[in-house]
């Protein structure tokens, strides 16, 4: 397809909150085809397979004809390159995300220069969202299923069957 903008929103969706779904949403606004990719071998111990989260994602973005599920190992501009998407997209929800996201973008694009991120602000009503946080309210027992889509809440509930619903 001539001018067709493929991007890649890379992350460990340990696991997929709202704010990734808005981001994920606005981004394939933005492109023809929005590639979101899990990186599967992160030094974290994950709560969620790579299985798990592709199967999450999978479902909370199965009225986004456009946006495919998708994993990777190593780095992510390899991956771009092998998927032929020029275009990362990255969400900053605070000052606090954007040194870290700084260096990670100029990193990218020193060891592949082809390679541009683009920044998406997260919207304000998950601006203090992560999936760092979603873990800790649900092993401490509490109520997450605000912050992440119902698809996840369910899986969640598995692996804590004590949670509030
Ligand atoms: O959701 P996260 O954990 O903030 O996502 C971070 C991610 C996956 C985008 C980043 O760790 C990454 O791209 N890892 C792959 C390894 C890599 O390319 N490292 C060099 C870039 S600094």
């Amino acid at each position: 397809m001539p001018n067709s903008l493929t991007a890649i929103y890379p992350g460990s969706f340990d696991p997929p909150t709202n704010g990734h779904l808005d981001l994920i949403t606005r981004g394939a606004g933005l492109v023809n085809h929005l590639i979101v990719a899990i990186l599967q071998n992160s030094q974290k111990q994950p709560l969620f397979t790579v299985a798990e989260r592709t199967e999450m994602l999978k479902e909370i973005t199965a009225n986004l004809p456009n946006v495919e599920i998708d994993s990777f190992d190593g780095l992510l501009v390899d991956f771009a390159a092998h998927r032929q998407a020029n275009t990362i997209i990255r969400g900053i929800r605070a000052v606090s995300d954007y040194e870290t996201e700084l260096h990670m973008a100029l990193l990218n694009r020193s060891m592949r220069p082809e390679t541009e991120t683009v920044f998406l602000m997260a919207s304000a009503e998950y601006s203090f969202l992560s999936s760092r946080m979603v873990k800790e309210i649900i092993t401490l027992g509490g109520d997450a299923s605000k912050f992440v889509p119902p698809a996840v809440m369910r899986r969640l509930h598995i692996k804590f069957p004590s949670t509030k619903e």
